[in-house]
């Protein structure tokens, strides 16, 4: 078994612009205030930030968990609901749902999930109605 060394939570509100992106900000932060690599830093910044604004534009909200390993960061992105219909066409580059007032903001290329799973060693995604769960795991080299 691995040894946890820190484990924090974000609560992410649906719909919420104003505070995108602040999660991963703080992760970012918390990230920087240890001997990392900056370029794995940056891997897990633009992966969280991915997963966050997901929350954000496309659920009813969720919370985000940051565990640092001594070989790895781990990040889950849960939420709770609606849920992705398909995911392998979520998972397909280009592919978006995006509302109007989203696309205004500069989201919905279609591009979050793909870059996600190519930012992780190790990704998992598994959706219902209930929610959608991701697991992205990215090795500390
Ligand atoms: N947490 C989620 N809950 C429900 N649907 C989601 C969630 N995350 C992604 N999706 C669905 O998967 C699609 C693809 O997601 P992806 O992040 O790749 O692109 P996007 O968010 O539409 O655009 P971009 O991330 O490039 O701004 C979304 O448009 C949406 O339909
Ligand atoms: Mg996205």
């Amino acid at each position: 078994m691995r040894e946890l060394i820190k484990r924090y939570v974000f609560q992410v509100q649906a719909n919420d612009f104003d505070n995108a992106g602040a999660a991963s900000s703080t992760i970012k932060r918390n990230l920087k205030t240890i001997a990392i690599n900056p370029s794995i830093v940056r891997k897990v910044a633009v992966a969280s930030y991915e997963a966050e604004i997901n929350i954000i534009i496309h659920s009813n909200g969720g919370e985000m968990v940051l565990e640092i390993y001594e070989d790895m960061i781990s990040i889950k992105a849960n939420d709770k609901g609606p849920g992705i219909q398909d995911v392998d066409l979520a998972m397909s580059e280009g592919f978006s749902t995006a509302s109007n007032a989203a696309r205004e903001l500069g989201f919905g290329a279609g591009m979050g999930l793909p870059n996600i799973k190519k930012y992780s060693d190790n990704f998992k995604i598994t959706s219902n109605e209930k929610g959608t769960r991701l697991t992205i795991d990215i090795m500390i080299e």
